[in-house]
């Protein structure tokens, strides 16, 4: 990373270690997706990035929110979206959280159970109900199968159950797992829905919509051995806009196509600053030497996804020239797992980097925020900086700090 940009330019002069996030990049991430899927309606996965900043830009630009709990749904309302751009996306609600998000006036829920719409029933009377579908959650990286979604034949049991009960079955939703890396996860869902669609209109059912989910992956990461993880966006979009016009084919009325993408929005418009620990040099049992590399930050702030992808690393007051070493790179707290690549892959790392040395950590703004625990090991949350260009090009530095 040698151009000098908003984000640069906050992680080179920060300090100490923080989150920062591009809010330039991340509308311009928005309104890339928009454009590449014409008529799509983005409700942001909160969960990705719970930074009122972020939230606040994106509601600006007409955004709404998949919401995972009545705290969430409070934080959209509260960043400025109207609750009908807010759906309760989580399939898991007690009574109470049903009562609570239909008193913050939420019209939409996610259900995939008999047992759950007979609450919302219950505790948000007359609401509008979409259905999730299993999906296989191959090629994801998290595959969010078996927990979550029916199928076809039990989708059609709990909408026409809705139905009976007083709701709106007003329609379906899918998520392919996060990180998809395959066109072909989304053409199988979009096949599924196309099947209980048709299902559906045997019983009377016309859902107004159809939510493809989240799972659009980012395109900074690296796998576990540090090779760039380069998913097929392109073919993705492209079923994805195909999908689209066959689904909004096959019903009588208008259909609505939904996406609650997290990841995609956020992950390459964020990133850590961390500072080295130390680099050690340790002989092992059976004689061979190995380096670590341990930095200030992982697993539990704000590095939580470094056992299934790597963050490329930049070293920004290292020169060029400084010979490298292969090292493990680990976060700090006295769990083994807090480490890239379960601790077994070295990356090059700069043989003279010493303790307090500056690391940026790139590709680190989807879920960093939210998998931090409160003080593991005393080790505190990192606080998170937004900033974004103005129109010279240089950044109107840090508006928010959390901790
Ligand atoms: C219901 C739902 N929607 C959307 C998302 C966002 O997924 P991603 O970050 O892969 O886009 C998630 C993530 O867990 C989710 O559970």
């Amino acid at each position: 990373m040698t151009t000098s940009t908003p984000l640069t330019t906050a992680l080179r002069t920060a300090d100490g270690d923080r989150v920062v996030y591009d809010l330039t990049g991340i509308e311009t991430q928005y309104d890339t997706l928009l454009r590449e899927l014409p008529g799509i309606k983005v409700r942001f996965a909160l969960k990705a990035c719970p930074v009122d900043e972020v939230l606040r830009c994106l509601a600006d630009r007409g955004a709404g929110f998949d919401a995972a709990s009545p705290a969430e749904i409070a934080q959209a309302l509260r960043a400025g979206a109207p609750a009908d751009r807010v759906h309760y996306g989580n399939t898991i609600k007690s009574d109470h959280d049903i009562a609570e998000a239909h008193r913050l006036g939420i019209r939409d829920y996610a259900t995939d159970s008999v047992e759950d719409v007979t609450a919302i029933a219950r505790h948000a009377p007359g609401a509008r109900v979409f259905c999730r579908l299993a999906t296989s959650g191959e090629g994801a990286l998290w595959g969010l199968n078996r927990k979550f979604g029916c199928s076809p034949e039990d989708a059609v049991r709990v909408l026409t159950t809705a139905r009976d009960l007083g709701l709106t079955p007003a329609g379906l939703s899918v998520h392919v797992g996060s990180q998809q890396m395959t066109g072909e996860a989304w053409q199988q869902a979009l096949d599924t829905l196309a099947d209980t669609l048709t299902a559906l209109a045997a019983h009377g059912v016309v859902p107004d919509h159809v939510n493809l989910g989240g799972g659009l992956p980012a395109l900074g990461y690296r796998d576990l051995r540090g090779e760039p993880l380069v998913p097929p966006l392109d073919k993705i979009l492209t079923v994805l806009r195909e999908g689209m016009d066959r689904l909004r084919g096959l019903t009588p009325a208008p259909l609505d196509l939904v996406m609650e993408p997290g990841r995609h929005l956020v992950a390459d418009h964020g990133a850590v600053r961390a500072h080295v620990s130390r680099l050690t040099r340790r002989r092992r049992p059976d004689g061979t030497h190995d380096h670590w590399l341990y930095l200030s930050c992982g697993k539990y702030n704000g590095l939580y996804e470094m056992d299934q992808v790597t963050h490329r690393l930049v070293f920004p007051t290292r020169p060029a020239t400084d010979p490298y070493v292969p090292a493990v790179v680990a976060g700090p707290t006295c769990d083994s797992d807090d480490a890239y690549g379960g601790g077994r892959h070295p990356v090059p790392v700069p043989a003279a980097l010493t303790s307090g040395d500056p690391v940026w950590i790139l590709s680190a703004g989807a879920y960093a925020t939210s998998y931090m625990t409160q003080g593991f090991n005393g080790v505190r949350p990192l606080p998170s900086v937004c900033v974004r260009g103005d129109t010279d090009g240089s950044p109107a530095p840090s508006s928010e700090e959390r901790h």
